[in-house]
């Protein structure tokens, strides 16, 4: 019965469908993908593989190579989105929209014609969610966000960025999560996930080793092969295997003498067939010189899509220099992603994102990553009823996100001054106003920018000084001072004025806290920053700091929350604070040198000269290099502070011994003090040092606890796999773990172990021999211990 009404029907239907439809071209969903690509024409399968050029705000004409120009005439379905393919409605082939980017969806909040807005959720940028820990929040931040682009007609979204915070001044790290690739791949996943669960995409990016934004078009970086693949892949193959990402971004840069997107080592070898990778690749926004190449190495598709470019590709499909099957190889997997996307799915979007529900999402992560530095005699939090002189630009500009095409359109911004308000502590109103007059007035002095896409120039701080101060003093109970930075695309931070304070700032801080400390009161610090800054050398000025990071557009409530104690601080370090810029390993080679300084600068600004930056520190990048070679930081990975106190005990493996493919290990964490919170338990291990070098501990796992009310327990439960324990050695082009004792450390953070425990690896392990890929051209003389 059952077999009979399953083929009744395409007894009927076939010969029917067979005689309509003999002169038509299958169409994408019904026939065959590869039937699909068999009748495409040559020009066809170029049109799909080069985009449709791009309309971007605040860029000028003239700047950005030129797109066709019928292309341009094509209506924007979601204007000011980063990038659009071609249709070919012969075959039912939609155009799809990429967009921007990762904290919060970019396009244009007003469309010409229409009265609508389209603002879009700031959400926190991705270095406070990685210092949430919370993998569980990372993914309901996706959920949320993932919303927005469906709602608003994208099929994919040009996110996660997931590069590595190698060095503090690094332009774009805000839009990265963390120095270690283990924390970088795993909030990338639960972020794919939770976006991808809307039936839209993603495109994990940069792939891979852009950590920089010097010259960032052309510049090539020397890495070793076992730098690579611990540090800079590592996150990736986290991501990818963890999320299946629709697709993979390439990256600008070269790695060691080949331009990402033209290398097939790395979008072949070790996406694909490494990783198993299924979906498609696009470069960069303008990314590699050599179309041919990046179309061989298997970058399906070139973005935004230039003339030149069409022009090119179709010459190599004629003189063959590009296969007919690398050709349909290409083209096959960017129809395996339409044919999910929104777009082919004819979903009927609202251009209506429910913006309240989502701000809400904002604001609760924002408060978890947030992370409490210091809190001297219990600071914080504030008391209710107080008198808070609110101190420093940013508590009445409050940055909620960097700059560049990390940037969102968002509708408002809550600053601290107003977070305070709502919670219930008036700032001191002569200050406020005293702030938005000298605010105002150097806005107006400030050069307006050729391109709106760069980081403005902070507007410096206010001096406070003589009665304004000694007013604020003896009126009353606490001063907070916020502390700002921006950064973004198109350039990286410098060590004056940026990593370190300004002359204004350290004066401000300085002369706050002895007026202040002069009558009994109190200095809490607000850090609203994307990225690390020097701290050591101000922080006794100071009775509490809160990083705030770079909060989302609910800002200033969720410090609000932080402050007032309606949430305990939960976050810690992902990336470290040293004590000085010079104890970062990559110091003396950040950011990397121009090849021929007597370049002439291309009309193009992000273009850039040809440039090279070698990573000689190694595997030794952020903790794994400070914990080794025993440089303390001013607060070190992992690092963060409650308004409670955690106790650990009982650490135990389930076994002494390793079986060769997983152990388990498991601890209580108890809430020892007075109020509820959460912990944060990250595992560590360290390796017996037999050939390679090791680093003294490397992070395997970490677990946030539910919220423990005092005297609370929970019992947090970690997997440690055989590949947890190996580091890949070059010379066998193999992950290796040595035979030995290994110790667990679990810690509160990287230097604050609270239990250890050992196990022994009879025999080593050698996972499958790989290819050897991406190998450097010259040699690098690498950090050793
Ligand atoms: C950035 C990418 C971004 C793309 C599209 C590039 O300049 O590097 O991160 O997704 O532009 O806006």
């Amino acid at each position: 019965m059952m077999k009979a009404s399953r083929f009744l029907p395409l007894v009927i239907f076939l010969p029917l469908l067979s005689c309509s439809d003999k002169n038509q071209a299958p169409q994408l969903g019904e026939a065959p993908v590869k039937e699909v690509v068999a009748a495409m024409t040559p020009e066809e399968k170029v049109k799909l593989i080069i985009g449709m050029g791009m309309n971007y705000d605040g860029i000028p004409d003239g700047i950005l190579p030129p797109a066709d120009p019928e292309d341009a005439k094509v209506p924007e379905k979601v204007p000011g989105a980063a990038g659009r393919t071609h249709a070919i409605p012969r075959l039912g082939i939609p155009s799809i929209v990429l967009s921007d980017g990762p904290a919060g969806v970019r396009i244009s909040p007003k469309r010409k014609g229409n009265d609508s807005t389209f603002y879009a959720t700031a959400f926190p940028t991705a270095t406070l969610l990685a210092s949430s820990w919370d993998t569980t929040l990372v993914r309901k931040v996706g959920e949320a966000f993932g919303s927005e682009v469906r709602d608003y007609g994208i099929d994919i979204l040009l996110a996660p960025g997931m590069n590595i915070h190698r060095n503090p001044l690094g332009g774009r790290n805000f839009e990265y999560y963390s120095e270690d690739p283990v924390i970088a791949g795993n909030m990338a996943a639960y972020f794919v996930n939770g976006i991808q669960s809307n039936n839209v995409g993603t495109s994990i990016k940069h792939f891979a080793a852009n950590n920089q934004e010097f010259n960032r078009m052309q510049l090539n970086t020397h890495v070793s092969e076992r730098a690579l693949r611990e540090i800079y892949l590592k996150g990736f193959e986290i991501a990818v295997t963890k999320s299946h990402p629709w697709t993979v971004m390439s990256s600008y840069n070269l790695i060691n003498g080949t331009y990402a997107s033209e290398s097939r080592d790395l979008l072949t070898t070790v996406l694909r067939d490494e990783w198993g990778f299924k979906g498609f690749v696009m470069t960069d926004w303008f990314g590699g010189k050599n179309v041919v190449a990046q179309i061989n190495a298997g970058n399906d598709m070139i973005m935004p899509g230039t003339t030149a470019q069409t022009e090119d590709l179709m010459a190599a499909v004629k003189n063959g220099k590009v296969s007919p099957a690398q050709l349909d190889e290409n083209v096959e997997r960017i129809l395996n992603i339409i044919l999910k996307s929104p777009s082919f799915n004819k979903y009927a979007y609202s251009d209506k994102p429910d913006l309240k529900k989502d701000a809400g999402v904002s604001r609760m992560a924002a408060a978890e990553g947030m992370v409490l530095l210091k809190n001297n005699a219990d600071a914080l939090p504030l008391t209710t009823g107080k008198k808070v002189a609110l101190f420093g630009n940013t508590s009445y500009n409050l940055i909620a996100g960097g700059t560049g095409s990390g940037d969102v359109n968002k509708q408002y911004v809550i600053s601290l001054h107003q977070g305070l308000a709502n919670a219930g502590y008036a700032p001191e109103a002569s200050l406020q106003a005293a702030y938005q007059k000298y605010i105002a007035d150097e806005k107006a002095k400030q050069p307006k920018a050729a391109i709106a896409f760069f980081a403005p120039k902070p507007i410096a701080e206010m001096p406070v000084t003589g009665a304004l101060l000694q007013n604020e003093a003896a009126n009353t109970d606490i001063a907070i001072v916020t502390i700002g930075r921006n950064a973004g695309e198109g350039g990286d931070r410098q060590e004056a004025d940026d990593f370190d304070l300004t002359f204004a700032e350290r004066q401000n801080l300085k002369q706050i806290a002895a007026a202040y400390h002069a009558k009994s009161k109190k200095v809490v610090v607000v850090l609203n920053i994307g990225g690390v800054t020097e701290i050591a050398s101000w922080r006794d000025n100071a009775d509490a700091i809160l990083l705030a990071w770079q909060p989302g557009l609910e800002g200033g409530n969720a410090i609000a929350d932080i402050l007032s104690g309606k949430v305990n601080p939960s976050g810690k370090l992902a990336t470290t604070f040293p004590v000085k810029y010079s104890d970062v390993p990559s110091a003396k080679t950040f950011p990397g040198k121009l090849l021929n300084p007597d370049d002439k600068t291309p009309a193009n600004p992000l273009m850039g000269k040809p440039a090279e930056v070698t990573y000689d520190e190694g595997i030794y990048v952020g903790y794994r290099y400070y914990n080794t070679f025993n440089i303390k930081p001013a607060y070190e990975f992992g690092y963060g502070l409650s308004y409670t106190t955690f106790a650990y005990s009982n650490l135990v493996l389930s076994d002494s011994k390793f079986n060769g493919k997983s152990l388990e290990a498991k601890v209580t964490v108890t809430n020892s003090g007075k109020v509820a919170g959460k912990e944060v338990a990250q595992l560590y291990i360290s390796a017996p040092v037999k050939d390679l070098n090791k680093p003294a501990i490397e992070l395997k796992g970490f677990a946030k606890t539910i919220l423990l009310r005092p005297g609370e327990s929970a019992t947090l439960t970690f997997t440690i796999n055989a590949a947890d324990l190996a580091s890949y050695d070059p010379n066998q082009a193999a992950w290796v773990a040595d035979a030995g004792a290994y110790t667990v450390k679990i810690g509160a953070s990287s230097l604050n172990i609270k239990q250890t425990a050992g196990f022994e690896l009879a025999q080593a392990i050698k996972a499958a021999k790989l290819k050897h890929v991406l190998t450097p051209l010259t040699l690098i003389k690498e950090l050793k211990k």
